[in-house]
């Protein structure tokens, strides 16, 4: 399939405007992209614009945007109700709706029917196979893994994953559309955990066999992270943030998909997430959290 180039700004839809769909839409919108966000959620459609709104209000603070830059963002996003009206001129699509292989396979169905046909189809799925989402829709060449990383707006990374029937039209247009965003690609075959989560889960597992086996304290073994091999934040503080019942449900996953030993989730990462001690969002997981 010949694919057109991707027009400078492009046109894009953003489908579900939760944690990452509102991030997303907003650092597009920002990238002088016209925006629809959709959500088949009129309270999370609510919520996102609210978000923006702040995103929108803290980077004036911050000094990241001017004046100028939010009154364009209210003109170029539009919170939609309609999925068949946020995708019909869309010359990008990103779905970054609930993470369920059937759910996100029928809304691209969905939009297929309604999207221009040269129009790039992107998920931003952190774990699912992006070729068995493509696998529904008729022209699975058009559609790519975008991973963008949480909070959208700050983190630089997005992971372009490929599946068998990726074309190369395709990766160079959702590389150029990153970096339109201004991130940072990298290119990933469709394998579970890509990349990212690949590499960071089984440092985070290390470190917390580390502390069952009383190598080092979780201080120490962050700072030998941090000071050592200049990360900005140790595998044990960053499993506190993203939540140790979100680690190890990645880790179970991994462990089953990759089948290595590496992956098998250690006992004191069950205990805590047992007991409730899931990290900063619970006050306790490898430190205690006072916010
Ligand atoms: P979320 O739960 O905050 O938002 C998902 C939104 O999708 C909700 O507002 C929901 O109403 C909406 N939705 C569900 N089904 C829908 C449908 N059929 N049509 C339209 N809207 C629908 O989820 P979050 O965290 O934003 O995750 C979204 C995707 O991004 C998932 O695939 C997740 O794995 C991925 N991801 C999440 C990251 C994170 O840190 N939260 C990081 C990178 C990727």
């Amino acid at each position: 399939m010949t694919v057109p180039a991707v027009p400078v700004p492009p046109r894009v839809a953003v489908i579900g405007a939760g944690t990452m769909g509102h991030g997303i839409a907003y650092v597009a919108a920002i990238a002088g992209c016209r925006v629809a966000l959709y959500d088949s959620s009129a309270d999370a459609l609510a919520d996102a614009q609210h978000r923006v709104e702040s995103l929108a209000a803290t980077g004036l603070q911050r000094g990241k945007i001017t004046e100028g830059d939010r009154a364009a963002l209210h003109q170029r996003m539009r919170f939609v109700k309609d999925l068949d009206d946020a995708v019909m001129d869309a010359d990008v699509v990103v779905e970054a709706i609930v993470e369920r292989l059937n759910t996100k396979q029928m809304l691209f169905a969905a939009v297929e029917r309604q999207a221009p046909k040269e129009a790039l189809f992107a998920t931003n799925t952190s774990s699912l196979s992006v070729g068995q989402i493509a696998a529904a829709v008729r022209e699975p060449a058009r559609l790519i893994g975008l991973h963008f990383f949480n909070p959208v707006h700050v983190m630089r990374l997005v992971e372009i994953v490929l599946h068998g029937r990726t074309t190369s039209d395709t990766v160079s247009r959702a590389i150029a559309f990153a970096r339109q965003l201004g991130k940072e690609p990298i290119v990933v075959q469709d394998s579970p955990g890509f990349a990212s989560s690949r590499l960071g889960v089984v440092l985070g597992l290390e470190a917390m066999r580390m502390l069952e086996q009383g190598v080092a304290s979780a201080e120490d073994i962050d700072t030998a992270m941090e000071l050592g091999y200049n990360h900005p934040m140790g595998p044990l503080k960053l499993t506190d943030l993203v939540g140790l019942d979100v680690r190890l449900a990645i880790a179970e996953y991994l462990h089953q998909q990759l089948r290595m030993p590496h992956y098998a989730p250690p006992q004191i990462l069950k205990d805590k997430v047992a007991k409730g001690e899931l990290g900063r969002k619970t006050g306790k997981g490898f430190y205690t959290w006072s916010d």
